[in-house]
């Protein structure tokens, strides 16, 4: 049983007390939370119905079980054995790579997370624009011009979007009061309150849009298998990179998380939970988003493919489309935004705690001050993605940092643990507090077939950024904006490493040697 009673914190050997869960479910609420977020949402349901419908669950499914879940394994099982954030993790696997904990926690929390904020403070305007059907007769340029204002080049900043900024404080203000209260009453709280939210709202959406007039027809669109689409490379592609994403995988996140257990903690059971309450929620997310746009295809009597569009089009421009024609669509509407929002805050706060975690681990400052600078930090960087060319800058920096940073730090974990730790360690560790157990399978798979599997991705990504600018940007910002990002944070992330240690955690080893 993974669910057991109350847990107390543990004091570890410099005398630092390090927090750990109340309890091994609320490890797994957060882990969770971390998990659902923005991308299970529009990004899941978008992804099956362009990849052949039901059959891209064959792709998704095999990236899941030979991907998503050992990798989850490896991050829980380090964070847990090495007891530490994963600089501080992988400092103690070996102290010349503490630079990759460093540069996935940098990255991930003033770079993804900058934007991530800003998609959710959208979601936030949203969420108020339903009541009354704002969006109008053409959501399509209201949510385009008139909401975001959007410039036509990267470089055309413009002015701040006011509304965009409103919400983005509040939602600043949200993750601080939240990563602020610490581990157990701040994090574990939030989302042993979002999740059962979530879950909640999610159920009465999908029934709710069951019952709609033509959702049949929609769900026939999001998973009626067309097993020849999933010959193409490109698919199997996408679907391992959005297991990535989805799984929080190479953000750091996950090994600050397991760090948090106490010593005895079921480690593979947590990573195939976390794994398939995750996927099990974007399946059953996409009913919701299916019905709704096979409604909205049947009462204006076009085919399902003229109303779907890509992620953002999705949220902001088909939905509200769709919830301008239904019946109670104010409130629909506003079920729908809310569990964005949800969704997509015990996503960043999760950041947050693994950027902080980080800082404190090695320089042993208050964490309750860090987090106020970490926010107030985070809040600013957001600002540029709140402005004229908001959307611009976004597309490009997630283009980047999505490819190039998570994909290289999924490669590097594979090979550093794989081949420059004793893995059997690590393999034992988890089998002796797990109740499922690790055969040589999961060594296989991180030591050759993951890293092959990101290096094929990668190539893939190199290959066709060079042969054409992505998205039809100029060289100029691509390189300024989206490489330029990528080679701050590396910066930052060796200067970081470059510090002495202030406190005695890097002290080697870990809980399998005690
Ligand atoms: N897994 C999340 C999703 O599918 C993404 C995510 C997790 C994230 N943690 C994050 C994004 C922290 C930004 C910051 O949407």
């Amino acid at each position: 049983m993974i669910f057991h009673g109350h847990l107390n914190r543990e004091k570890r050997g410099t005398g630092v007390e390090r927090e750990q869960w109340k309890s091994q479910f609320g490890f797994l609420l957060a882990a969770v939370g971390s998990a659902i977020g923005l991308g299970n949402i529009w990004r899941f349901s978008y992804m099956a119905y362009s990849y052949g419908g039901g059959a891209f669950l064959v792709p998704y499914v095999v990236a899941l079980l030979t991907a998503g879940i050992p990798l989850l394994i490896l991050e829980f099982g380090l964070g847990h054995e090495r007891i530490g954030s994963a600089p501080l993790a992988y400092h103690k696997v070996r102290p010349n790579s503490e630079w990759l904990g460093w540069w996935a926690v940098t990255f991930v929390m003033f770079g993804i997370d900058l934007y991530y904020n800003v998609i959710i403070a959208w979601c936030l305007n949203f969420f108020a624009y339903s009541f009354n059907l704002s969006w109008g007769s053409d959501p399509n340029a209201f949510f385009f011009k008139e909401f975001l204002g959007l410039s036509d080049a990267p470089s055309k900043i413009g002015g701040i979007r006011t509304p965009i900024f409103g919400a983005l404080c509040v939602i600043w203000f949200v993750n601080w009061a939240i990563v602020y209260r610490g581990v157990r009453k701040g994090i574990e709280i939030a989302n042993r309150i979002f999740m059962p939210l979530l879950f909640l709202l999610t159920a009465v959406l999908v029934f709710w849009s069951l019952s709609l007039e033509g959702a049949g027809a929609g769900i026939k669109a999001y998973l009626t298998p067309d097993f020849s689409k999933i010959a193409d490379p490109r698919v199997w592609i996408d679907a391992y990179s959005q297991i990535f994403f989805t799984l929080s995988l190479g953000f750091g996140i996950m090994i600050a998380y397991a760090s948090y257990l106490p010593k005895k903690a079921n480690i593979s059971k947590s990573a195939v939970l976390t794994g398939f309450i995750n996927s099990g929620y974007s399946l059953f997310a996409g009913f919701a988003v299916f019905s709704v746009l096979g409604f909205m295809a049947t009462s204006q009597g076009k085919p399902i493919s003229e109303v779907v569009s890509q992620s953002i089009g999705l949220a902001f421009v088909a939905y509200p489309k769709a919830l301008s024609l239904m019946p109670g669509g104010n409130f629909f509407g506003a079920i729908f935004f809310l569990c964005l929002v949800v969704a997509g805050v015990s996503s960043s706060i999760s950041i947050i705690e693994a950027f902080t975690s980080a800082i404190v681990d090695k320089f042993g400052y208050d964490r309750k001050n860090l987090v106020t600078i970490v926010c107030v930090l985070g809040f600013f960087g957001s600002i540029i993605f709140t402005t004229q060319a908001g959307l611009l800058w976004l597309d490009i920096v997630d283009h980047f940092l999505t490819h190039y940073g998570l994909i290289v730090v999924g490669i590097a974990e594979c090979i550093l643990v794989g081949w420059f730790f004793r893995i059997r360690v690590l393999r034992n560790h988890i089998n002796k507090v797990s109740t499922i157990q690790l055969g040589t399978w999961w060594e296989v798979l991180i030591k050759y077939f993951i890293p092959l599997v990101l290096g094929v991705i990668l190539s893939g990504d190199i290959y066709s950024e060079v042969s054409k600018p992505y998205g039809g940007y100029s060289w100029t910002s691509l390189l300024l904006i989206g490489r330029d990002w990528v080679i701050l944070t590396l910066i930052v992330a060796f200067l970081f490493s470059a510090r002495p240690w202030k406190t005695g955690n890097n002290k080697m080893g870990g809980r399998s040697e005690e």
